[in-house]
């Protein structure tokens, strides 16, 4: 149950960043180069992330899917279009997709905690900071 959401966790990872980098080339508009330079930094962190998940999968004993393929059948992220678009939309869209890495989470926090897999839980807590922090400075620059 751990390895399978640690999966579907996976699966999101990798089709996010594939999104953060989609609108750092599609990016439109007067902020174009703040914008621009914000996505890489956030697909920098997400690429990074792609590669713990998986080791830490198989730390666990488990099997991380290695496939486009396997992500796109069970990814709860939708991937962008491929069209220009301003960072208003962007980071309306990019909310609603941390927050979605939130609840993959926190769900694996729980299940590791009630398993007494406390490395697992441990390193959720870490994930929960980050996209906390980043959450909050993203609702920060929605407000007009
Ligand atoms: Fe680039």
């Amino acid at each position: 149950m751990i390895t399978e959401n640690l999966n579907l966790f996976l699966a999101n990872l990798n089709v996010f960043y594939r999104k953060l980098q989609n609108y750092h080339w599609n990016i439109k508009g007067e902020d174009f180069f703040n914008t621009h330079a914000k996505l890489e930094e956030l697909y920098d962190k997400i690429n990074k992330q792609i590669d713990e998940i998986a080791e830490h999968i198989l730390i666990i004993d488990g099997e991380p899917l290695g496939t486009i393929k396997d992500y796109l059948e069970i990814t709860q992220i939708k991937e962008a279009n491929n069209e220009k678009i301003f960072s208003r939309e962007i980071f309306e869209n990019i909310l609603k997709d941390y927050s979605i890495l939130i609840e993959n989470a926190t769900k694996i926090k729980e299940d590791a905690d009630n398993e007494k897999k406390y490395a697992t839980s441990a390193l959720m807590d870490e994930y929960l900071l980050d996209y906390g922090k980043k959450t909050w400075m993203i609702r920060q620059c929605l407000i007009k």
